[in-house]
């Protein structure tokens, strides 16, 4: 069995679509993180629906579902304060309900590999960064019985043995932070995981983006993470657009406030 592993594909079409049309698999696992960040979820959505046979909630999922902006403009989160907006607007309500009820956590048996699933960490399953720290891992996952843990939400690739479990990160499809640009994906086949990369057209995500009005700040800003494989600091990012939400609400955000 070809299981194709996916985190984190946060809206960015182009860069799900080069995944599928190059992979052939039999079960595809989401460790979430849908939508936010780029602005053409809807495409993801449904592929995901007719695809995906297990998958857990990530923060951006829960934060589109249940309409909730982010509190600041630190880091990534201006970038999901402008986008998060024309997430809603594409999403029908049947897709803001998928996301908003998907597990936060999953304990499935594939392919008999006994498989626990959580986007962040099972101690704060949508919030907490951990990268490869085996001794952290091993902490986290006490009292979890499983062969394989899928994770999410670092937008980091990596493969962990624990010894008793394999905590397996494939990566994130459509906002990689780790330095390459390419869409990151993992296959597990007869219980070997490999990860895999995938170039993409970033400048089709770009484009969309600026056919659906987000402002030219928040695409440069998309563009030099998309590039640059997610190498941008918090400092450079105060370089772009705003850096108080109230000039956000007053000359951006109004016009793009979800219909209720
Ligand atoms: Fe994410």
């Amino acid at each position: 069995m070809r299981i194709l592993v996916l985190a984190d594909i946060h809206g960015n079409w182009p860069a799900l679509r080069a995944i599928v049309e190059r992979e052939r698999f039999d079960v595809c696992l989401c460790a979430g993180d849908l939508v936010d960040y780029l602005t053409d979820p809807a495409p993801c959505m449904k592929w995901f629906a007719e695809n995906v046979q297990y998958a857990v909630r990530g923060n951006h999922d829960h934060a589109v579902a249940q309409r909730i902006l982010p509190s600041s403009l630190h880091g990534f989160r201006k970038l999901a304060y402008i986008t998060r907006p024309i997430n809603w607007k594409a999403l029908n309500t049947l897709q803001l309900k998928l996301l908003g009820r998907l597990p936060t956590t999953q304990q499935i048996n594939v392919d008999g590999l006994s498989t626990y699933m959580v986007h962040a960490t099972p101690k704060d399953s949508m919030d907490e960064y951990l990268g490869p720290d085996a001794e952290a891992w091993t902490k986290r996952m006490e009292g979890i019985s499983a062969n394989l843990a899928i994770v999410g939400h670092t937008h980091m690739p990596f493969v962990l043995d624990l010894g008793h479990m394999t905590i397996l990160n494939p990566g994130s499809v459509g906002q990689p932070r780790d330095g390459n640009p390419d869409a990151a994906y993992a296959i597990i086949e007869d219980g070997k995981i490999e990860l895999h990369r995938v170039s993409y057209p970033i400048d089709e995500t770009l484009q969309q983006m600026r056919d659906v009005g987000i402002p030219a700040w928040a695409i440069d800003i998309t563009a030099t993470v998309l590039r640059t494989g997610g190498q941008v600091t918090k400092d450079e990012m105060l370089k772009y657009g705003p850096n108080d939400i109230s000039e956000i609400e007053t000359t951006i955000f109004a016009p793009l406030e979800p219909e209720t």
